[in-house]
């Protein structure tokens, strides 16, 4: 298990770049699988689901080539193979296979999918969406001869299920409506990588249309990591730092930004970079929903904000019980009590811990609390946050923060 050693209470300067979207880039490199054709994705964050996501497109053949943020992708000679049980447990948008395959190869397995362990999450609403479009599942295995644009109807909003009926839909004989669908940053930009492809989507409020064909080359950036800058916002509120972040998308982070700015925070933008100062003084109470709603991914960064200064309260409807980290968490001070799906959490003086990282997010809220309070703290199984955050350690030691990473003993600390 890898840790990250942090001496916490420091002022950081400086400027720091705000990364490519994992989830956005996770379904985008998925996508190339359904293209017959090269693709070239820029702006891909280096960070570990990256790189399990590259080793699941190329055992189906794909020609991937990395380079500085840039990825090309040949798909033209695909091969279909059982994808490797290992690689799919590692990372949640494995799951975006079943869509990719079904769509170039009317045939993909259900495996043990993974990701964060923060909640079950289950995948009815993805085998849903394929046996509309006409896919029969025996044994684990989905297939589909032909698949056939139809009517989708999704009982609530799900990212992953909406980019798998999208890949579906792209490639099915005539006219997909999805009803419903999420519509996240990350979502719309499936939309907008699928388009560049040759595929005619429209987006009406409440559904997208989708009209099949066979998608070709696309060319196309990944937009800027909205949880990554959300991190960055909590970590210069807490640390009292008004270091500059640039490349924020500051439509996408609106949720997130209003009720910091109504408790106390104060926001510039100048020369395209964002600078946070001001201190939250009244409890921040959040509430999770779909975009454009306060993000779920972001409640565990904003937990540690509501510890320092006059505590809150935190309702997830996403992710009911997303709230372990909470656990740890405290362990630098506060406290909470849980009720449901609803959180109360107290303020406490930040002192060192020493934690454990339960899942990304979770673990990134240690990591911007640990750099807050004065003194040593340990963060084990720092990998996770790898998974999400781009050379985390040498960014946030450019600010001026100071801290290191010692890999795990038995291997290099890499999920
Ligand atoms: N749901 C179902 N059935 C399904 C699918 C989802 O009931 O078949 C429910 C889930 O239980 C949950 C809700 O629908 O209550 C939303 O889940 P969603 O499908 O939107 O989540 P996801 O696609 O598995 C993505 C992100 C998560 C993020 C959620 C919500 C990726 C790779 N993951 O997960 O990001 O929390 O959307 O925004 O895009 C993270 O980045 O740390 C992360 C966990």
């Amino acid at each position: 298990m890898g840790k990250f050693i942090v001496f916490g209470n420091k002022k950081l300067n400086g400027e720091v770049t705000v990364g490519g979207s994992k989830n956005a880039a996770l379904p985008l490199i998925f996508a190339t699988l359904a293209i017959e054709g090269v693709s070239t994705l820029r702006n891909v964050p280096d960070i570990s689901d990256v790189g399990v996501a590259i080793e699941l497109i190329r055992e189906q053949g794909a020609a991937v080539v990395r380079g500085g943020g840039t990825l090309t992708v040949d798909s033209r000679n695909l091969v279909y193979r059982s994808p490797s049980v290992d690689l799919c447990k590692k990372i949640r948008a494995s799951t975006y296979l079943l869509g990719a395959m079904l769509a170039r190869f009317g045939k993909a397995e259900i495996q043990d999918f993974g990701g964060c362990n923060f909640a079950e999450r289950p995948i009815d609403m993805h085998l849903y969406a394929a046996s509309r479009l006409g896919a029969k599942t025996e044994n684990g295995i989905m297939r589909a001869d032909r698949l056939t644009g139809t009517d989708i109807y999704f009982d609530k909003q799900s990212v992953g299920a909406t980019v798998n009926a999208l890949l579906m839909a792209s490639r099915a004989v005539g006219k997909t409506r999805i009803f419903n669908p999420a519509s996240e940053p990350h979502v719309k930009s499936l939309i907008g990588f699928l388009r560049r492809a040759g595929v005619k989507i429209e987006e009406r409020y409440g559904s997208f249309t989708v009209y099949g064909t066979v998608p070709e080359s696309a060319d196309f950036e990944i937009i800027p990591d909205m949880i990554e800058a959300g991190t960055f916002v909590s970590l210069a509120l807490l640390t009292g730092s008004s270091f500059k972040i640039r490349g924020v998308n500051i439509g996408h982070l609106r949720s997130f930004l209003e009720p910091l700015v109504k408790s106390g925070a104060i926001l510039r933008l100048e020369d395209g970079a964002l600078s946070v100062g001001g201190e939250i003084d009244a409890p921040l109470h959040i509430v999770t929903a779909p975009y454009p709603d306060f993000p779920t991914d972001l409640q565990p960064i904003v937990a540690p904000l509501m510890i320092k200064y006059s505590g809150g309260s935190i309702t997830d409807n996403v992710w009911h019980g997303r709230f372990g980290y909470l656990d740890e968490l405290i362990r630098f001070g506060g406290g909470y009590t849980l009720s449901g799906n609803r959180a109360e959490i107290y303020s406490g003086k930040l002192r060192s811990a020493s934690v454990k990282a339960p899942d990304l997010r979770g673990g990134a809220g240690l990591l911007i609390s640990a750099l807050s309070a004065e003194g040593e703290s340990v963060i084990e199984n720092s990998e996770i946050i790898d998974r999400g955050y781009e050379n985390i350690v040498s960014r946030l030691s450019a600010l001026g923060a100071s801290l290191t990473s010692l890999p795990s003993s038995a291997s290099s600390g890499k999920v």
